[in-house]
């Protein structure tokens, strides 16, 4: 497996992985499908976008966004990963986030953080290996099709944040 950065190239494979996390409704609040533009849009931002590869194929992304507009919190990214269904459960997403603790570390971030449902165990679990700490839990963080969801925080610090 390879872990790179994304290429435009890469764009519906990606969009193919989120859509496949959105219409699952345990990864994200997200309902709306992205295409191809969409992707390459993150393309053309300042923070990484990584995609795994196996044997040609693209089995999981990861990306970092920005966390806040405000410039005090200019080192914290807010993360997010995904991996098809086929390829879970075979080190994938540990993989892309130890690739995205470094890429967010080569532009300067101190801080990873995400939410996620608190229904989502394996994103948790996953979270946990890979070097990220539960905050906390935040309750009724956003509306899912008519039901209130819970969020569990968690963040991991990068470089010499963590130290
Ligand atoms: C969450 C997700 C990214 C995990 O990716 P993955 O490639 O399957 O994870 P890995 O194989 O690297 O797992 C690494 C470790 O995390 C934990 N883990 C991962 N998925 C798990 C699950 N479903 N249940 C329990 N533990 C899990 C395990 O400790 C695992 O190690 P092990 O397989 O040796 O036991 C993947 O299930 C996914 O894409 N889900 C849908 C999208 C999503 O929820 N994204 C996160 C949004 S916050």
């Amino acid at each position: 497996m390879t872990i790179r950065d994304a290429q435009p190239a890469d764009a519906e494979a990606v969009a193919a992985i989120y859509n496949e996390g959105i219409a699952e409704r345990e990864a994200t609040f997200e309902t709306r499908l992205r295409d191809a533009d969409d992707v390459r849009e993150w393309l053309r931002g300042l923070y990484p976008v990584l995609v795994a590869e196996l044997d040609g194929e693209i089995v999981g992304f990861a990306r970092i966004g920005p966390y806040s507009e405000r410039e005090v919190y200019a080192g914290i990214g807010e993360h997010g990963v995904y991996v098809t269904r086929a390829a879970r459960r075979h080190g994938v997403g540990l993989a892309l986030l130890e690739a995205l603790a470094g890429a967010a570390q080569g532009i300067g971030l101190h801080k990873l953080t995400s939410r996620i449902f608190t229904t989502n165990t394996g994103s948790i679990a996953l979270h946990q290996a890979a070097g990220f700490t539960v905050v906390g839990t935040q309750r009724r963080h956003g509306l899912l099709e008519g039901r209130w969801r819970d969020c569990v925080l968690v963040e991991r610090l990068i470089g010499d944040a963590a130290e």
